[in-house]
């Protein structure tokens, strides 16, 4: 059975790169617009028979590219696929996974259920929002995560006292994880969420006085996580100096730039889930998740354990 790559038009550079890797070319595709704005797809070449991976990270416009995903996986499906995996580096819609506030839709489930019903049998995410995503889902997740390479995009330039800093209760795994990679200590910032752009810090949690932080996160959307955190970090004495950012997702959205660009940060530290902006305040350093996805996909397409690679907690 043939290995097959097809790309969705949210990230074409790092479903390149993971084409590069594999040493194939991506399957040729067309996808354009009818003039009353319905989205046209076409696959350009057989895919009967092959195990295709379909490449598509739902970023802003998330819907845009959600419904390229369904398109694409339908096509292929009735085009004789006999596997198709979705290789979603950053999924969206995994923050509304729940009622929170009476009449609204469970949006991750419904994502889920419209993903499967597309012919999607398993589907491939990096650092997902939570637990949620996987339980979303009657068809397998392969979780992977982009913290170890960034930790080591941080290694060199990070101080043996600094500290890793989750900005709330929901990345304290993964701050655990990046402090276990460099050997360095955890401090929790108790954040709550007044709305999709604002949020409030109660507390922090763990000794920062006179240390280089490591704001570690999966998103950044708004930035006002990571603003109101940095800023809780300061009034409570850490270094001014070397303040560092790490997030798997830079979505960098609405009101980021002039957030992060009025703080003291040094760099921000992010994965090509989501494309990089081409010109943002604060020294941005990508690092590419290609190898690691292209590993992953070589793995599911021999049929080998994916035991090293996946995200266990
Ligand atoms: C929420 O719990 C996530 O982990 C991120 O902290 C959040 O989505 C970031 O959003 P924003 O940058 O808009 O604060």
């Amino acid at each position: 059975m043939s290995l097959k790559i097809l790309s969705g038009s949210s990230n074409c550079g790092l479903a390149e790169k993971i084409a590069k890797s594999l040493r194939i070319e991506l399957i040729q595709r067309i996808l354009e617009r009818f003039p009353d704005g319905e989205l046209h797809v076409e696959i350009q070449e057989s895919v009967r028979g092959s195990d295709v991976y379909l490449i598509q990270s739902t970023s802003p416009p998330v819907d845009e590219h959600l419904f390229e995903l369904f398109l694409l996986a339908d096509a292929c499906r009735r085009a004789g696929a006999t596997h198709l995996t979705a290789v979603i580096p950053y999924f969206g819609y995994a923050r509304q996974d729940r009622r929170s506030r009476g009449r609204e839709p469970v949006s991750t489930r419904l994502v889920a259920d419209l993903i499967i019903a597309s012919g999607l049998e398993r589907v491939v995410v990096v650092d997902f929002h939570g637990h949620a995503v996987e339980s979303a889902f009657t068809i397998p997740v392969e979780h992977v995560s982009a913290v170890s390479i960034l930790a080591e995009a941080v290694r060199p330039s990070v101080d043996k006292d600094a500290v890793i800093v989750s900005p709330d209760l929901g990345a304290v795994k993964m701050a655990e994880r990046y402090a276990k990679l460099l050997d360095l200590s955890v401090a929790i910032v108790h954040k709550s969420r007044i709305s999709g752009a604002e949020v409030s810090v109660q507390r922090i949690v763990g000794d920062v006085r006179g240390k280089e932080v490591l704001v570690v996160d999966d998103i950044i959307s708004t930035g006002g996580t990571i603003e109101k955190s940095i800023k809780s970090l300061l009034d409570a004495g850490c270094s001014p100096s070397g303040v560092k950012v790490l997030a798997s997702h830079a979505l960098l959205v609405g009101p980021a730039a002039e957030r992060l660009g009025k703080l003291p940060i040094e760099k921000i530290y992010v994965s090509d889930s989501v494309p990089a902006p081409e010109r943002f305040p604060v020294p941005l350093q990508v690092s590419s998740l290609g190898s690691l996805l292209a590993e992953t996909i070589q793995h599911l397409y021999r049929r080998e354990s994916l035991g090293d690679v996946l995200v266990r907690e």
